[in-house]
């Protein structure tokens, strides 16, 4: 084991499960019978606006009816008693580390509180549907607003801040994702290769479980709180 003083930590939406919300994968992880690989598409936005919208409209809405659990709410005690750095880079498109109270935080697959613009390209906090009609704050547009989500064939953000982090940890931790969505699914090996320790916490072996040095298996909101306390212990 090294000393660490930089963590990384990926996390998915196995953390948001005990909050109430569907993973992708998995029992329950449909969406009224379509793969989420199937809507989630930019050429699905051009094929059927009306399906893509509404699939993010409702869980804009469910947004409302959850609250962060014991796994947000460490993370966040992590970042706040944590001396050295931390980062976490989410793929997940809720804002329950938010509402946690964790600040570094990098959303990598785009925010449901958010919008961009089909004109001009502008990301703006959105509440609210987008079924019935939008106009564009920034270039007035009408019905140009998109949901902020990153689509599958799509560029995620910011990559190099993530990337530089990577490579300058020495601890990253995957927390509830299966390892199947490049390129978060990468980001294993890149710590690997810079000879960070890394800890897979999920409820089950990832499709990348072999490439971590250590894994824990169970449910988040008892395994993230457990590993937040063993690394405030050694700090
Ligand atoms: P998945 O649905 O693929 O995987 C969720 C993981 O969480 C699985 O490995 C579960 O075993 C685990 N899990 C479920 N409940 C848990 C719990 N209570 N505690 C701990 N782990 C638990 O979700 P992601 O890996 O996040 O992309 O999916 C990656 C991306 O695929 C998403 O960001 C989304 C999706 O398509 C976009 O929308 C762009």
């Amino acid at each position: 084991m090294v000393t660490v003083r930089n963590i990384v930590v990926l996390t998915g939406a196995g953390i948001s499960a005990e909050s109430g919300l569907a993973t992708f994968r998995g029992p329950g992880g449909l969406w009224e019978g379509h793969r989420v690989e199937d809507i989630c598409t930019p050429e699905a936005l051009d094929r059927d606006e009306a399906l893509v919208l509404g699939f993010y409209d409702a869980r804009r809405r469910g947004l409302a009816h959850v609250a962060p659990n014991a796994a947000h709410r460490a993370l966040a005690k992590l970042e706040a008693e944590w001396p050295g750095k931390l980062l976490i880079v989410t793929q997940n498109v809720d804002d329950l580390h938010e509402r946690a109270g964790s600040r570094r935080l990098i959303h990598m697959h785009g925010e449901l509180l958010s919008a961009l613009c089909r004109v001009c390209g502008e990301h703006t906090a959105f509440a609210g549907d987008m079924i019935g009609g939008t106009v564009c704050p920034s270039c007035s547009a009408r019905d140009r607003l998109r949901p902020d989500i990153v689509f599958f064939g799509e560029m995620p953000y910011e990559m190099e801040p993530i990337e530089q982090a990577l490579i300058a940890c020495d601890l990253f931790v995957s927390i509830g994702t299966s390892g199947a969505v490049y390129p978060a699914a990468g980001f294993v090996q890149i710590a690997n290769a810079t000879n960070a320790w890394t800890l897979e916490l999920n409820l089950d072996r990832s499709a990348g479980s072999h490439h971590f040095d250590d894994a824990r298996y169970g449910a988040a909101s008892q395994l993230v709180p457990e590993w937040v306390d063993s690394v405030l212990a050694m700090a």
